[in-house]
């Protein structure tokens, strides 16, 4: 793994952590910031011992946004020029599944981070938002995008134009994150929950994903057939003969992801 300034990364039992680890700036996140995520993200998505991966951030912050300093002087044509969301795109290309541990402030960039992992973590203390109203500027990593499908667009509205943290209550009532824990425990819960997908089949968990991110932006029948493929796909895996002889055997299935 390369040696990274931003972010701190370790392998154990199939499971990849990565911390941001920008703590002065609560966690503020640089252009080089995601560039080291997207790279371990990728790293991590190819090796075979990794099953699961683990985003957090810190107890204050997971992050407090993009770096406002770095962007503070940029013009239209610098940030076209520098195509400044290409890492924060493939982000979400990643096939394992990522578990995102959330505690302390989870703002704007860190929020849209935040959204790009697939099962949320928070603490009881976490706080959301997205203050980029207040600095003049919106959402520009899929904010606005993400925030409207899972509260629909009048609350969506609400939030992105008054810019206020909403709790960890309120974001898991709307859906945007799956688990609110006390926080002392938001790594350990989603570590936790993280071995659990690591014994799943991996081809499923992968092909679940897909499907289920298919499913969000497609037609009922559309990603029926979609679903379909898949299913069947599943069938040419060892896995799947392993899985159900191991059911008839009547013990634990050993799934190689193949
Ligand atoms: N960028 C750069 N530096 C940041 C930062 C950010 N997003 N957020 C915090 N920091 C820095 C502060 O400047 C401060 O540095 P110094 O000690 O050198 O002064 C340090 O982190 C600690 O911050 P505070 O002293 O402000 O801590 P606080 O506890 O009093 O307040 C906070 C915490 C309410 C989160 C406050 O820091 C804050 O409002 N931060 C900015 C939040 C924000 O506007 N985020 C959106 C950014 S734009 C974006 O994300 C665009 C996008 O969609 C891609």
């Amino acid at each position: 793994m390369a040696d990274f300034q931003s972010i701190k990364t370790k392998v154990e039992d199939g499971i990849a952590l990565i911390e941001l680890n920008r703590p002065n700036v609560l966690n503020a996140i640089s252009r080089g910031m995601v560039t080291e995520i997207r790279s371990a993200f990728e790293t991590f998505d190819k090796e075979d011992a990794v099953k699961v991966i683990v985003l957090t951030g810190n107890e204050k912050a997971f992050a407090a946004g993009a770096d406002i300093d770095e962007m503070a002087e940029d013009d239209a044509v610098t940030l076209e020029l520098l195509n400044q969301f290409k890492d924060w795109d493939q982000l979400h290309t990643i096939k394992k599944p990522v578990i995102g541990a959330v505690s302390g402030y989870c703002f704007g960039g860190g929020f849209e981070l935040a959204l790009c992992c697939d099962i949320l973590f928070a603490s009881e203390k976490a706080q959301f938002g997205f203050p980029e109203i207040k600095l003049g500027v919106m959402p520009g990593a899929g904010g606005t995008v993400k925030l409207t499908k899972l509260m629909g667009p009048k609350i969506a509205l609400e939030w992105l134009w008054l810019g206020e943290p909403m709790t960890a209550k309120e974001a898991q009532k709307h859906g945007i994150i799956n688990r609110t824990v006390a926080p002392e425990l938001v790594v350990e819960e989603a570590m936790k929950f993280a071995r659990i997908l690591a014994c799943r089949a991996p081809l499923s968990l992968r092909l679940i994903k897909e499907s289920v991110q298919y499913a969000a932006g497609h037609s009922v029948h559309d990603s029926m057939q979609f679903e379909r493929k898949n299913f069947y796909l599943l069938f040419s895996s060892e896995d799947q003969k392993e899985g159900m002889k191991a059911f008839t055997e009547k013990r634990h299935p050993q799934f190689k992801g193949k």
